[in-house]
């Protein structure tokens, strides 16, 4: 099968398009055919081995798994032994967060998969996973929002930021959106009442009070959310510094902010992909590549500037 590998650490150039194996389907694992793939900042953090620290967990020298990608949809095409819940033919889709998505085919435990909802395209679903799930488990899991409440989403208009707004909507929170001025007119119609422009106002000096606060983009200190949030959840990061900065601060206070790292799981799939179902959640596809110019897709998220997310097909992926 074809699929993109990274044998050193390095930028989108290292990626080479290569003939390997399919994988052989483990016990509680399915083959997936895949579709179509998702691009996320974590697979050019991924690719280059930064921050220093994650090669703690993804190699050393070099990197443990070969293939690159987490985010992807397509066609079960064999299942492992004890698997019960996925059949032959289902339409999937899932994230396998250390690599091996972006190949024509997967092998992923089925506890990190759900069936898509149907007449959605392969496209749409392989934006969903990590993006989609964080925006899920900081607003709901993290962040418990209510019904009512008031809800500063700083980056409002990235891949994290756009389902964050849409699902903040849906849980019926009033949603105030940051974003650059680029951004207003993408970010309000997703259901943020108001929208500040962070290049015409700067959140720093902003004073106005919300039940929780979500940082996408990860420059806000943590005067910033005890200033602007009853409690605060953090899931971008700009530099290492301010992210340690922040957590160090916190670790000495009691306001209640929470950074956490978000993980797979049917139910939570099978939310997000209910409330796509249900067009509460419209993914907005920035770009969509064909899988050869996947180099190129992980140049075009490496600048933290998408607008929504962007999608990369195998084959006619509808
Ligand atoms: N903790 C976790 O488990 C987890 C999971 C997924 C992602 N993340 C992290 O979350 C962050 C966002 O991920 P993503 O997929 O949403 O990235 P993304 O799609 O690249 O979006 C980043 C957004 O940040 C916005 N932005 C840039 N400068 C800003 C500023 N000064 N103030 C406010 N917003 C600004 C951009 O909007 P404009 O173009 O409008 O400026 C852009 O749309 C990344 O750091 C990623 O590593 C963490």
């Amino acid at each position: 099968m074809k699929a993109f590998t990274k044998r050193k650490y390095g930028g989108p150039e290292v990626l080479q398009l290569e003939e390997v194996e399919i994988p052989t389907v483990k016990d509680n694992h399915i083959l997936v055919k895949v579709m179509a793939n998702s691009a996320n900042p974590a697979d050019w953090h991924i690719l280059r081995g930064k921050p220093f620290f994650a090669r703690f967990s993804f190699g050393f020298f070099k990197p443990k798994e070969a293939i690159l990608g987490s985010d992807f949809a397509g066609i079960v095409e064999e299942i492992g032994k004890g698997v019960k819940d996925f059949k032959v033919g289902n339409r999937v889709f899932g994230e396998i967060l250390g690599g091996g998505a972006f190949a024509e085919y997967a092998c992923v435990q089925t506890k990190l998969c759900a069936k898509m909802p149907e007449n959605v395209d392969f496209p749409i679903m392989a934006s969903v996973p990590v993006a989609g799930l964080t925006a899920y488990q900081a607003l709901v899991t993290y962040g418990k929002i209510k019904a009512g409440e008031s809800v500063l989403i700083n980056g409002a208009s990235g891949g994290v930021g756009h389902f964050a707004v849409q699902i903040a909507k849906a849980y019926g929170a009033n949603v105030t959106g940051v974003c650059s001025s680029k951004n207003i007119d993408f970010v309000k119609p997703l259901g943020a009442e108001k929208v500040i422009a962070y290049d015409k106002t700067s959140i720093q000096n902003h004073n106005i009070r919300y039940d929780l606060v979500l940082d996408t983009h990860g420059n806000l200190t943590h005067s910033d959310y005890k200033r602007m949030g009853k409690r605060g959840v953090m899931v971008g990061f700009t530099t290492l510094g301010h992210m340690f900065s922040v957590l160090m601060k916190n670790a000495i206070s009691k306001y209640p902010l929470t950074q956490f790292t978000e993980q797979a799981n049917t139910d939570d799939l099978n939310t997000l992909a209910s409330l796509v179902k249900d067009g509460k959640i419209k993914v907005h596809l920035e770009n969509t590549y064909p899988y050869t110019r996947i180099p190129k897709a992980i140049s075009f998220i490496e600048q933290m500037r998408t607008r929504g997310k962007i999608a990369m097909v195998w084959g006619n992926a509808n």
